[in-house]
């Protein structure tokens, strides 16, 4: 028993050995065969995202904003460029077919035409397209072959055959619209000049067609 104190106290207080770092195992030096690594790869470069400066900022917010703008302005051109009334629709244009079946004799009473809200009326020096509502406050005006002209049921007043102003209220003239008158293929003839004057028929085989988009005022009177 004394024995067994002895060894351990004697182990006690044996001095502790440090332990010594194991130098690195030294890498063999590269032959002539074998690849130096001397950086990272290419993948590891493109994973790597260099921080957006200031002006690359300020240039991709300048193309953005470009962008936006031209889609925008052009979107709204492409709408703007657009006939805003299809033919055949009130504010577009109307074919009233051959001038030989639309255009009454310049003797004969004027035509209405309810869809192009027109009255088409002949006279010695050419055909005009009246605007089919009076001037005064807008009622429908009709023509009465008794006095051969036209007059309005509302406040009386009254217009030649040409949409000239006699009397009443009205400030001025009928309005009219744009004729033209085109052959078979399309090419225009003639057209109704900037002044609204009366347009000859150039021929009974025209087509004849009124552009309810193009009003020209009437004429005031003083
Ligand atoms: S609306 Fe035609 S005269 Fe008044």
């Amino acid at each position: 028993m004394a024995e067994a104190q002895a060894t351990a106290a004697s182990a006690a207080a044996a001095p502790v050995k440090a332990v010594a770092a194991k130098p690195a195992a030294a890498k063999p030096a590269a032959g002539h065969g074998d690849a130096v690594n001397i950086g990272p790869s290419a993948a590891e470069l493109s994973m790597v995202q260099a921080p957006m400066t200031r002006r690359e900022f300020l240039n991709y917010a300048f193309l953005g904003s470009l962008g936006i703008f031209l889609v925008v302005f052009g979107g709204a051109f492409f709408v703007f460029a657009l006939p805003r009334f299809g033919a055949g629709e009130f504010g577009g244009t109307f074919d009233l077919g051959l001038a030989g079946d639309a255009v009454p004799p310049v003797e004969d009473a004027p035509k209405a035409n309810t869809a192009a809200r027109s009255w088409v009326s002949n006279t010695d020096q050419g055909v005009v397209a009246l605007y089919n509502v009076c001037v005064h406050l807008g009622c429908l005006y009709g023509w009465e072959p008794i006095t051969n002209r036209f007059e309005c049921p509302c406040h009386g007043s009254k217009y030649e055959k040409d949409g000239t102003y006699i009397a009443g209220p009205a400030p001025r003239s009928l309005d009219r619209f744009v004729i033209r008158f085109t052959d078979a293929n399309g090419t225009v003839l003639a057209e109704t000049n900037s002044q609204g004057d009366p347009l000859p028929v150039p021929s009974p085989n025209a087509v004849m067609i009124v552009d309810t988009g193009k009003i020209i005022q009437g004429k005031t009177h003083g």
